[in-house]
């Protein structure tokens, strides 16, 4: 066995998707769930789409303690409006919500896809999500107990589905 070193990190060699998911974040309020998502994307090397008006200003002390020192190593993208963002969007993109009809493991994710969500108080605004109802995806909850799960955690748990359908 070995003795107490460090164990070496490796990649697992991943394939990772070419071209990269996109994450879009619209119009967030909460400084430390962007910084845990900027992370997320950075370790992931996915580009970050910030829509705004922010609830924040992106030099804020509690984004940079969230994403801690990875905010060199993220694609970061600013879009004044959600129509700006939309005028480059790929055709590909889906819609996180509680109120998805289908859950977000049943959608197929191809490299490329952008994956959308709403900001922490109201989610995504009604208008946005009844023009594309065909892209609404629900990660399953226990509706009885919670209203929504918390944004980064949200993230996270599309992010890696997504990844895992495009390293198939
Ligand atoms: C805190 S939630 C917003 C809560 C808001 N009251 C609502 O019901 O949409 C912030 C964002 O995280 C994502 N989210 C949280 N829980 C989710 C779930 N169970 N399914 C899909 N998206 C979720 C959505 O993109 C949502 O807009």
């Amino acid at each position: 066995m070995g003795g107490h070193g460090h164990a070496r990190r490796t990649d697992l060699g991943f394939p990772w998707p070419d071209p990269p998911l996109r994450v879009v974040l619209v119009q967030p309020e909460i400084a430390p769930n962007t910084g845990a998502i900027a992370r997320l994307c950075a370790a992931t090397g996915t580009p970050l789409h910030l829509v705004e008006p922010l609830g924040f200003r992106l030099t804020d002390r509690a984004l940079k303690r969230a994403g801690l020192d990875y905010w060199d190593a993220v694609d970061l993208h600013r879009h004044p409006s959600w129509d700006a963002w939309l005028a480059e969007a790929p055709s590909r993109f889906h819609l996180l919500s509680t109120a998805g009809p289908r859950a977000h493991f049943e959608a197929q994710y191809r490299p490329g896809d952008a994956l959308v969500f709403g900001c922490e108080t109201s989610g995504l605004p009604d208008a946005i999500l009844a023009r594309w109802p065909d892209r609404v995806l629900q990660i399953p909850m226990r509706t009885d107990r919670v209203r929504s799960l918390n944004l980064a955690t949200a993230a996270g748990i599309v992010m890696y589905e997504a990844l895992r359908q495009c390293a198939r």
